[in-house]
């Protein structure tokens, strides 16, 4: 597609000397981002907007000035030359034509502290006794008249460099007089940013943004990221002209939305979305990954699975999840292990399957590792309407996110200024950044020109990662993240470890998701509301674990099977003796004291510490242990102490449902606790007052865990 623009800008109310019109043009081959915001910022200001083809291209640019010119007649028409899609207006016409006056000259061109294309020719340049000494062709104003004299010397080709046309006249003497031509020195006019990137910085005055030269306290009037500064240009583009300011906080986040809170579900309103899930190494609570993508609020019949699974290990999750939800979705494409296909092919091939299907509207690409919290996640993005969007996921405690807000001269990683506003939340919006990462949604049109190339991933020196985000950032597409709502994280993949049934039970130290996962719903209530029962004298029952955390715990220990004869003689124990033995696996056995012991101190030590005030626990045990009663094996305990300060005893399965009988009785006060609830601990002392017996379960298997705390 060729478009363009011509800039018609009406000018009443100006100032005395300038009764006609100010004209801006500008070049565009494409409506990218770029000229979208050039566009957004013209329009901030009442430039009345004309569109004209125009192509660009160095001298291209210069030729379709001329013949542009050439129908103006009115002596006084000012004509602005900018380029387009670097290029933001920080204020209005009024201010740009009463600077240009202020200059005395019938042509004003930007300056530049950098000269370009030709070198030798730096002495020819006129001295300036500050500010910047070289010409940019990227901006200019002047009268008509003056414009056409300059241009008929122009007989160049199309692909001569316009900058050196330029450059060659003004430094001509006689020419620069006749034509009457001065360059903008100390950018009043136009912030060329090349070479000044110190010079530069965001205002924020009297509700109003707008970038500030520090070096010559001026305020240009036009912002131009020419050269290798579009990451610049991007950076204050997030703020100017308006964009984002303290006042009012974002303003493009309102602009241009595609509402679809007016549909109904069900009806084939909604925009299909193919969501790319991919699995590129262990990583903990993939099954949780997939109940919270089943969470989403979106009509399944129009979402598209494509999921590609790099790890045999996570085959059972996967597996799990589409016995019981495949036919929900319009479709799923499974990629296995067994495959043999490469990350970076998955993911053109992922890409692929929303190009090729004409019905696809959105391509919604999720690395594993990404807790989708916010069930409306995927509505909320296709509403900001952007060829390219992510929400913001941060680390729990750290300043991780998957954007960044600069780049270092390197490509690598940078923090840019107003980054810990950001991911603080201090400052919530909508935010151009040069790379994003794990979650993204590309419109599919999007994917289908610009963003075409099979080559996305690939580079001889950068990660596809980062690869990919350069592409998308030379194909002139804005990659924005925002953070107006809170979306979700991303897990530690770091220490994850794949040999055990039920690997997410070791991740307490790495992932909070541990606690949502395995840690009682209103086990917050304990301490809070006093959620806590005394079933017998100084005994407490709180609710301590999930129904999953019950479950993985038995399937482990089955699962690892070395179940303890239940007799006196035990290697296990320091001094190879037990006196009430019971069939039993220690968590040692299968690697999981530390956790333990970490689980006891963060949940049953502030239990341990209201209930018995004054005593102070670190939660050391040398004997912790899941036990299991059946009739046929092990059915009870005979009444003891326990070698323990106090003892946690929680049980892990249901009575009346996995098995009959059993339960707890304190002999000394004639008390039992004869319906455990599965996931409730019982916390009591373990020695003198607390003699007790293991009542026998009569039918079905009963398992607790045990633990001896301060032996
Ligand atoms: C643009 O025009 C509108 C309507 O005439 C007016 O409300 C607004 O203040 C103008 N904006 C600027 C920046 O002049
Ligand atoms: C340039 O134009 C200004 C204003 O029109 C005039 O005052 C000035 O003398 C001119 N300069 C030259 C060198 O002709
Ligand atoms: C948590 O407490 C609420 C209110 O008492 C109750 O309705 C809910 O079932 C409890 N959750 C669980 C998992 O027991
Ligand atoms: C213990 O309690 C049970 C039931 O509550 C009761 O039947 C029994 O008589 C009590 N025994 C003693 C010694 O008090």
């Amino acid at each position: 597609m060729l478009a363009g623009a011509l800039l018609h800008v009406s000018v009443c109310s100006c100032c005395c000397v300038f009764s006609g019109d100010l004209l801006v043009l500008t070049v565009a081959t494409q409506e990218t981002d770029g000229f979208r915001r050039f566009l957004r910022s013209a329009k901030h200001f009442n430039y009345t907007i004309k569109v004209r083809r125009l192509f660009y291209s160095g001298g291209q640019k210069v030729r379709l000035l001329k013949s542009a010119l050439e129908d103006i007649q009115d002596e006084n028409r000012v004509i602005l030359l900018v380029d387009s899609y670097d290029v933001i207006f920080s204020s209005g016409p009024r201010e740009l034509l009463k600077k240009f006056q202020q200059a005395k000259h019938r042509v004003v061109f930007s300056a530049e502290t950098l000269i370009w294309p030709d070198r030798h020719l730096e002495d020819k340049h006129p001295h300036v006794r500050e500010g910047k000494r070289f010409l940019g062709a990227g901006g200019f104003i002047g009268y008509a008249p003056n414009l056409k004299q300059m241009l008929s010397d122009w007989s160049g080709a199309d692909s001569d460099s316009d900058q050196l046309f330029f450059t060659k006249l003004y430094i001509n003497p006689e020419k620069r007089k006749s034509i009457n031509i001065t360059l903008d020195n100390k950018c009043r006019l136009f912030q060329n940013l090349h070479g000044a990137l110190d010079e530069v910085v965001l205002k924020f005055e009297d509700g109003r943004v707008r970038a500030r030269n520090v070096l010559y306290n001026t305020l240009p009037v036009i912002i131009h990221g020419n050269g290798p500064t579009k990451l610049q240009i991007n950076y204050l583009g997030n703020y100017i002209p308006h964009l984002w300011m303290f006042e009012t906080g974002c303003t493009l986040c309102n602009e241009g939305l595609r509402p679809l809170s007016g549909l109904q579900v069900g009806l084939t309103e909604y925009p299909v979305v193919v969501i790319g899930i991919f699995i590129q190494q262990p990583t903990p609570f993939v099954s949780v990954f997939f109940e919270r993508l089943l969470n989403l609020k979106y009509p399944k019949n129009r979402l598209r699975l494509f999921i590609y699974n790099q790890e045999l290990h996570h085959e059972p999750h996967i597996r799990t999840f589409l016995e019981y939800h495949e036919s929900e979705y319009q479709d799923v494409k499974l990629i296995g292990p067994e495959e043999d296909i490469d990350p970076v092919t998955s993911r053109n091939i992922g890409f692929d399957m929303c190009r090729d299907d004409i019905d696809c509207e959105y391509f919604f690409s999720i690395d594993v590792d990404v807790v989708l919290k916010n069930e409306d996640m995927l509505r909320i993005l296709i509403e900001l309407n952007k060829p390219f969007i992510a929400p913001m996921m941060t680390k729990p405690g750290r300043l991780w996110t998957n954007f960044w807000g600069a780049l270092s001269a390197d490509g690598y990683y940078a923090r840019s200024e107003d980054y810990m506003d950001i991911v603080k939340g201090r400052r919530m919006g909508l935010w151009n950044v040069p790379y994003v990462s794990h979650i993204f949604l590309i419109k599919a049109d999007t994917l289908r020109t610009d963003l075409k190339d099979p080559d996305l991933f690939e580079s001889a020196t950068l990660d596809p990662d980062m690869a990919f985000c350069s592409k998308v950032r030379n194909k002139g597409v804005f990659m924005f993240v925002t953070n107006m709502h809170t979306f979700g994280r991303v897990l530690s993949t770091e220490n994850y470890q794949t040999n055990h049934l039920h690997n997410d039970l070791w991740q307490i130290f790495e992932n909070p998701e541990w606690e949502e996962r395995y840690i009682h719903e209103n086990y917050s209530k304990v301490l809070r509301d006093g959620l806590i029962e005394m079933p017998c004298p100084d005994v407490y029952w709180f609710p301590v674990f999930t129904d999953v955390a019950c479950k993985h715990l038995i399937e482990e220990m089955e699962h690892f099977g070395q179940w303890s004869g239940g007799r006196n003689v035990d290697k296990r124990i320091l001094g190879g003796y037990e006196n009430v033995p019971t069939v039993d696996i220690h968590m040692n056995q299968v690697g999981y004291d530390k956790e333990w012991q970490k689980f006891l101190l963060d949940y049953a030590a502030p239990v341990t510490e209201k209930m018995y005030p004054g005593y102070y626990t670190m939660a050391q045990f040398d004997l912790a242990f899941v036990v299991r009663y059946k009739p046929d094996e092990q059915p009870a305990l005979r009444p003891h102490h326990d070698a323990s300060t106090f003892t946690i005893n929680i049980a892990l399965n249901q009575v009346g449902i996995d098995y009959q009988g059993g339960g707890c009785r304190f002999l000394r006060y004639n008390c039992s606790v004869n319906a455990p609830r599965r996931g409730w601990a019982l916390l009591h002392p373990g020695r003198l007052t607390h003699y007790h017996e293991g009542l026998p379960t009569i039918e079905g298997v009963r398992y607790i865990s045990v633990s001896f705390v301060d032996p």
